[in-house]
Formats: C-alpha cells, structure tokens, sequence
C-alpha cells in the first residue's frame, strides 16, 4: 500500500519535472536576450555619462545621435585601437596627433604638408566642409552639415578613439596660443 503510494508520488515529480523541463527550454531564450539588451543598455547609458566629462558643447551631445552619424564615416574609417586603414586612415588617438599621421597610410600632399593637432575645433571646421578646409585632400565626403550632428559624433569620436583629460588640457594650451581659430564661422553656416 504504502509503496504503491510512493511509486505514484514519485511519478508524479518525474512527470512534473519532465514537464517543467520541456516548458522551461523554450522560456530561456527570451530570458538571455532581455539579459543582453539589458547589458547593451547600461554600456550605452555609461558612454553617454562620460559624454558629461567632456568640454562644452560635446558635454551636451547626445551619444546615440553620435553613433549613427558616425556611421557616415565607418565604410572609410575604423576607430578601435590597432583598427585596419580602409579608404581613409585608423582614427584611433587622433585627437592630439598629428594631422596626416597614421601609420601605415598615404596621404594627399594637402594632408602631408599641413602640421597640426587635432582638436575638436579643427574637426568642427574639417568635418563642416572637408573640401574647402584642407583643399587638395582626398577625403571624398560632402561633410557633417548639421552643428548637432557633428558635435555628437566629435563628442563620440572623442569617447570612442581614447581621447584623455591631458589632450584636453593641450588643447586648452593651443587654442591660447592661436586665438584665431575661426570656429564661429563654421558653426552658423552649417544651420539647416
Ligand atoms: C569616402 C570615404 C570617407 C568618408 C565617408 C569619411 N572619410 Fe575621413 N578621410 C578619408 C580619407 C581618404 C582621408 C585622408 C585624406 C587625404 O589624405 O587627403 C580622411 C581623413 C580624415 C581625417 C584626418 C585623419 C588624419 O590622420 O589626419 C579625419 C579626422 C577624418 N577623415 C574624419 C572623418 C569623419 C569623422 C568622418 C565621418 C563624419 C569621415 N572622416 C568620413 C575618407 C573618408
């Protein structure tokens, strides 16, 4: 009696686990997905708090805004570090380095015989109009119009290709040593 008891208890949980295996497989999937979405979400909420360590106005860019117009650039450039050459050179670092410098990439003559850093005001007006800024270059790219835009993907290019507090503060020294730099002039032309 007692056995036949036991024999129908233990049926019972093998049928019932047998059960919560088979509903439980298909239920994981979903699980793993919220859980990658969800880490996916607090990287890109993280990249947006280090937007806030930036100088003004990329302090107030918004990284999504940054990423998807920085997908105008991607079929010619890479920014990781050690990222291959394509049409255009590695943008790694490229903040504090010299204009036309990669290793490993041929530049126009415009390129080569220019001698200076790169900063965010210097991207602003090569990014407005690439053409008219270093002409003779070779970077066949109509440019960023919108002033937003192109705040977002500077502010994104600075948290995406290394760029550190101690550039900022070179390029604070620069933009004292050449107060000329005729950023203002860029910034309105581009409004839409
Ligand atoms: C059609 C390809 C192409 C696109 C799109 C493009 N670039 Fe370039 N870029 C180049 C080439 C080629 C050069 C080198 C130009 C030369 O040597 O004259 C270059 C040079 C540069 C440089 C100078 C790098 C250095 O080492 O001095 C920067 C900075 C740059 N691009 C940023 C960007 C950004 C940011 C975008 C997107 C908003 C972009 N580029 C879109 C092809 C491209």
């Amino acid at each position: 009696m007692f056995s036949r008891i036991f024999l129908a208890v233990t049926f019972c949980v093998i049928f019932a686990s047998c059960d919560r295996t088979t509903t439980a497989a298909p239920g994981t999937a979903p699980t793993i997905e919220q859980e990658s979405a969800s880490i996916a979400n607090t990287s890109t909420m993280s990249l947006q708090a280090s937007f806030d360590a930036l100088p003004a106005p990329y302090s107030q860019a918004d990284y999504n805004l940054g990423r998807r117009t920085f997908k105008n650039c991607q079929s010619c450039h890479t920014i990781t570090e050690g990222g291959r050459n394509l049409v255009g050179p590695n943008l790694h670092g490229v903040f504090g380095r010299t204009v036309g410098t990669a290793d490993g990439f041929q530049y126009s003559r415009a390129l080569k015989a220019e001698n200076f850093e790169w900063t965010p005001e210097r991207l602003e007006e090569w990014l407005a109009n690439p053409g008219d800024y270093l002409p003779g270059n070779r970077m066949t790219f109509a440019g960023v119009r919108r002033p937003a835009d192109r705040h977002a993907v500077i502010a994104y290019l600075m948290v995406e290709s290394g760029y550190s507090s101690a550039q900022n503060a070179d390029q604070e020294a620069e933009m004292n040593e050449n107060p000329g730099i005729p950023g203002s002039e860029a910034t309105g032309e581009g409004n839409e």
